[in-house]
């Protein structure tokens, strides 16, 4: 931080319990958990997703907060200089830019789908979106809004992803306090009514505790596979926002003697909530009251937009006062979006306001430029793959490397005494003391077993891209040589950082 500038700090101790679970509601709630858990064995997903909860989400919950705030007292607000405090070693600060690039890469295509929500509850006012009746029609609705259909062009989905963008970027400018705080304080309270007005709807469906059955009756032979338990340990970390420096940034901004156990609990409770209770009973039991188990195989199976972005206006369209509904459900998406993408922006603020020694303003500035333009790759791109190749990378690849990153510098080489205690200062609740080994051996083990895991079924297979079209395959690897150059990027800010420190007399 160049000297005489105070940093950034929450407003209150709800401004950022809600900041965190903005953050951590957002689609992943209501659009991915629904159709993980409908692939995964139904009920029986539950199982593998709230033993990683207990295993992995709630330990990184509260590591992330005690590394972030104890950061924040040195004046880091992102995760290549706060590691550098774990840690005194050259290299640290290097694996500390996932922390920075991860979000970033997250953030270049949930900003873009985030304004398609904007877009549809703009259309859901004015009843475009019920212009057609059948899955066809509401599919090609989609892809000419996409500028995938032939013919079709990206005007309209262009102008709602500006609007998506400057909404974002003009709470960053304003800052922690009076940007972030401030949404999140209005946007949560908003879209719990939102989804509870939504969830009482669709119970209120005729046979609407068989959809409920259909998602939920346990298929406890998916137990055996080892695909499954890593779903469920990547929808914690995606659903919760841990292993990918966003809430450590968030955490820098505690102070002091602020509580993190109940509070990161309190944030983690508050997801769970949104994610079990209103994302699975909205669009899997609905979209089988409508169309059957066929019906809501298929639209399961064809993944989280068919559902969002088909299936539930079709819905909508069949149901009296559909349109308010309609403009609920793309609210509700849409406000649970921008309380997460915001949080995705902010390491990378973080770290050219405290570390690179500018301005807030300034970063703020220069990173909405910076970002305006790699958004642009998902927009061009998106018939290419190159959104689910950010997705696989960003949001699934960096998190849980990042996670074990993070949960070994704190446990083992910060040590898991100082850990603990760092952890329970301030603290308004005492951590369970069957906690201390769990947090010790059980969680950096399990996440080296999804690792390991992960490389050998599916780590081979991503890399050499089998399963993806002979079209998509130069985009998919400019994709990756463009993500290779963003790390480096960043890694070389570090490194300049990291010189003007040492000139600067701030780090030995
Ligand atoms: N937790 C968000 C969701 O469920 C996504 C997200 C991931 C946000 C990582 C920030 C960091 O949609």
């Amino acid at each position: 931080m160049s000297e005489g500038k105070e940093r950034q700090q929450w407003g209150t101790k709800l401004g950022i319990i809600l900041a965190v679970a903005g953050s951590a509601v957002g689609l992943g709630n209501f659009l991915r958990f629904p159709v993980q858990a409908a692939q995964n064995g139904g009920g029986a997903f539950l199982i593998p997703y709230f033993i990683s909860l207990i295993l992995l989400g709630i330990p990184l919950m509260w590591i992330e907060w005690a590394i972030g705030r104890h950061g924040g007292l040195f004046g880091h607000g992102s995760a290549p200089f706060i590691l550098n405090r774990l840690w005194k070693n050259r290299v640290v600060k290097y694996l500390g830019v996932i922390g920075v690039f991860g979000p970033i890469v997250i953030f270049i295509y949930y900003t873009y789908i985030e304004s398609w929500l904007l877009g549809y509850a703009f259309f859901s006012i004015t009843g475009q979106l019920f212009s057609t009746v059948t899955p066809e029609g509401m599919k090609s609705f989609l892809s000419i809004y996409q500028g995938l259909a032939s013919g079709s062009n990206l005007g309209t989905a262009y102008i709602f992803f500006v609007i998506t963008f400057l909404i974002n970027f003009y709470f960053l400018y304003r800052g922690v306090q009076g940007g972030i705080e401030l949404l999140c304080k209005v946007a949560m309270p908003l879209l719990f009514i939102f989804g509870f007005i939504i969830a009482g709807r669709v119970l209120l469906l005729p046979h609407i505790f068989t959809g409920f059955g259909f998602l939920w009756n346990p298929d406890f032979s998916v137990l055996t596979s080892a695909k499954v338990w890593m779903a469920a340990a990547g929808q914690i970390f995606f659903t919760l926002s841990v292993g990918i420096g966003a809430i450590l940034t968030y955490a820098s901004y505690l102070k002091k003697g602020d509580d993190i156990i109940l509070s990161g609990l309190t944030a983690a409770s508050t997801n769970e909530l949104a994610e079990v209770v209103l994302g699975g009973s909205i669009i899997i039991p609905a979209a089988f009251v409508f169309f059957g188990v066929a019906g809501a195989t298929a639209a399961a199976q064809s993944g989280a937009f068919n559902l969002g972005f088909v299936t539930m206006p079709l819905i909508f369209g069949q149901i009296p006062l559909g349109a308010v509904f309609a403009l609920l459900w793309f609210g509700l998406l849409f406000l649970a979006g921008i309380t997460s993408s915001v949080s995705l922006a902010e390491p990378a603020v973080a770290f050219f306001a405290d570390d690179f020694g500018i301005s807030r303003k300034k970063a703020v500035v220069w990173l909405g430029v910076i970002l305006f333009i790699l958004c642009q790759f998902p927009i061009f791109f998106l018939g290419q793959g190159v959104v689910d190749e950010l997705d696989f990378w960003g949001g699934t690849f960096c998190l849980v490397i990042f996670g074990t990153i993070e949960t070994v510098l704190f446990v083992w080489v910060f040590g898991i005494e100082k850990a603990w205690a760092e952890m329970h200062h301030g603290a308004e609740m005492r951590i369970p003391g069957f906690y201390k080994p769990i947090i010790k051996y059980v969680t950096p083990l399990f996440l080296f077993l999804i690792l390991g895991f992960w490389f050998f079924q599916q780590g081979i297979p991503v890399i050499m891209m089998q399963g993806v079209a002979a079209a998509q395959q130069p985009y998919v690897l400019a994709t990756r040589i463009g993500l290779v150059v963003l790390f480096l990027a960043i890694a070389l800010f570090v490194r300049l950082a990291w010189y003007k420190k040492k000139k600067a007399g701030e780090i030995e």
